[in-house]
């Protein structure tokens, strides 16, 4: 199958309570881990590509790998897509450049502008046959170099919901409801929790529409004390609980964003492996075990809290 855009799975999703795992790919061994387990699985994906991904490893590159996987993988549809796309020509030139599903993160904007450019991304991608994700709504956390506070971070207001979508005609809504990029989403002894109550009046003013999840990686226990084991330091590190997670996709949630928890794996595999192997040099000796831990742990969240694998 070639790359496609989410619209069809979203609609399979919403319909069947299950959510799409959205991945950040940034190398051939995440790509090959993530798409080996969801051609084991039967799992639908969504490969994301940020805009530090492509300033670290190249446009083509990364469109070629993500080609690569759909080659080897014929059995699955892939979308390609564009995370938190900040302006209109950086849209533009994954639109151009063979992605089939862009962001426009218009969050930090005021509502107006948000909906503007919003706006104008939407009709460019819609004119070349790419779908387009907006947000409402700001995460707290590190994007790219943009590092916004807990206290600057606001939950989505579900009374602008519908204006922005049918002001901006987009696809799929990124919201906030308690999620937050990178390792450390909750204060140690804290009850994570997010606003369920948000996600289910988005829903009831928009029935039907595909909602996204930012910020949704659940910090695998097991990663952080295997790189606090071997020289790391990543105290307090916490994220999302998946049971919550797995409730968000059975309701009107359709796509998960997963990123931090592939860099844990394979941060914490490749530590472990030095520590054990001081000797070794040869980068395929710990990419290898550090691309099966990324395997197995997409099929994890496919199997266990996305619900989506089968759904191919
Ligand atoms: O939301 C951000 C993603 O985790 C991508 O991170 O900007 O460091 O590539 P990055
Ligand atoms: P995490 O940092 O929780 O993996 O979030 C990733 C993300 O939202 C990418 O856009
Ligand atoms: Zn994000």
């Amino acid at each position: 199958m070639a790359l496609v855009t989410s619209t069809e799975m979203f609609k399979k999703a919403y319909e069947g309570g299950y959510a799409i795992g959205a991945f950040n790919v940034n190398n051939m061994e995440i790509v090959q881990g993530i798409t080996e387990a969801c051609k084991e699985e039967k799992a639908p994906v969504i490969l994301q590509v940020s805009k530090g991904a492509r300033a670290y490893a190249n446009h083509t590159y990364l469109v070629k790998l993500v080609e690569a996987a759909v080659i080897e993988c014929p059995e699955i549809p892939v979308v390609l897509h564009l995370d938190h796309g900040p302006d209109f020509e950086t849209c533009k030139s994954c639109i151009d450049g063979g992605f089939t599903s862009v962001m426009i993160d218009g969050s930090s904007k005021s509502f107006e502008d948000n909906i503007a450019l919003t706006k104008q991304v939407v009709e460019y991608a819609h004119a070349h046959g790419v779908v387009v994700e907006g947000e409402l709504g700001t995460l707290a956390g590190i994007e790219d170099e943009v590092k916004v506070s807990a206290e600057d971070s606001s939950y989505t207001r579900p009374e602008e919901v519908e204006e922005f979508v049918s002001r901006t005609g987009v696809d799929s809504l990124a919201i906030a409801i308690g999620t937050s990029h990178g390792a450390y989403k909750f204060k140690p002894g804290t009850k994570p929790q997010l606003r369920f109550d948000i996600l289910e009046e988005v829903s009831r003013r928009l029935p039907g529409f595909p909602i996204v999840l930012h910020g949704s990686s659940s910090v695998p226990q097991n990663y952080v004390e295997m790189i606090n084991a071997n020289g790391g330091k990543m105290p307090g590190a916490i994220g999302v609980p998946e049971e919550q997670l797995r409730k968000a996709a059975s309701l009107s949630v359709c796509k998960i964003n997963i990123d931090s928890d592939l860099r844990l794996a394979m941060t914490g595999t490749i530590r472990q492996f030095f520590n054990e192997h001081p000797d070794k040099f040869d980068p395929r000796e710990y990419l290898k075990p550090a691309r099966a831990n990324i395997k197995e742990l997409v099929r994890h969240k496919l199997v266990d809290v996305l619900g989506c694998a089968g759904k191919a």
